[in-house]
């Protein structure tokens, strides 16, 4: 069988994790490899990865997030957070990257610079901020996808509370804003989840072939 697909097979949303299993360096630079290559709209990339290692913090945000283990016990916490601002500036920065790293000159770019901007500035602050949430799911399931395929175990979580997140962490004065989360590290043997069957909506009703 194809190894991704048989990697999405292995993977579930861990429940209980081995406090004892840490992951190497190289695995946890892998997972924010494969978050900060995901595709985004446009290539804006409106996303910031944290990366949450201080014990404390991770025992606070567990108390915003229903008292989930997974904040506290798995090895490593990434939190997605994204603008709640997002403005032309945006698309300055990025359209200067685009010109530093393909050598270009800021002037040829400048009608993928207004396309951008024609993108950003109809969409109201909440738009924005929904439209920049999109990317981050990719991005997260980029790096579900990456840690699966390494054996890794992982749970994306939406189940907490971002005021007391943005707070925690201080989001709110970085002009961001947190979306959704990810736990990753190795299950616990004990983890009633592990070996239960995927539930997915068959094929049939989920393709429509428009011939
Ligand atoms: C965006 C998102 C948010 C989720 N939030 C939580 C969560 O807060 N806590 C949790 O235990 N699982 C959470 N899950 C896991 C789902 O419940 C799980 O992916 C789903 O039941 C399918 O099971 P599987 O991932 O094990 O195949 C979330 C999944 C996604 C994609």
């Amino acid at each position: 069988m194809n190894p991704f697909i048989n990697a999405l097979n292995w993977r579930y949303a861990t429940k209980q994790y081995d406090t004892t299993k840490k992951l190497t360096a190289a695995q946890v630079d892998s997972l924010i490899e494969a978050s900060r290559l995901a595709p985004s709209s446009y290539g804006l990339q409106p996303i910031k990865l944290f990366m949450v290692t201080n014990p404390a913090i991770r025992a606070k945000l567990r108390a915003a997030a229903w008292g989930q283990s997974a904040i506290t016990e798995a090895s490593h916490l990434f939190v997605f957070a994204v603008p709640t601002s997002m403005t032309e500036k945006d698309a300055d920065e990025f359209i200067a990257l685009v010109a530093k790293v393909r050598g270009m000159d800021i002037s040829a770019l400048k009608g993928y610079s207004d396309m951008i901007k024609a993108a950003i500035t109809p969409r109201t602050p909440a738009q924005r901020t929904e439209w920049a949430a999109r990317q981050a799911y990719i991005a997260l399931g980029m790096l579900l996808s990456s840690a699966a395929l390494q054996e890794i175990d992982t749970t994306p979580m939406e189940g907490f509370d971002p005021k007391q997140f943005d707070e925690i962490l201080g989001l709110g004065k970085l002009g961001l804003t947190s979306v959704v989360l990810a736990a990753a590290g190795f299950r616990d043997s004990k983890d009633a989840y592990i070996g239960m069957k995927k539930v997915r909506f068959p094929k049939e009703t989920y393709v429509t072939e428009v011939k």
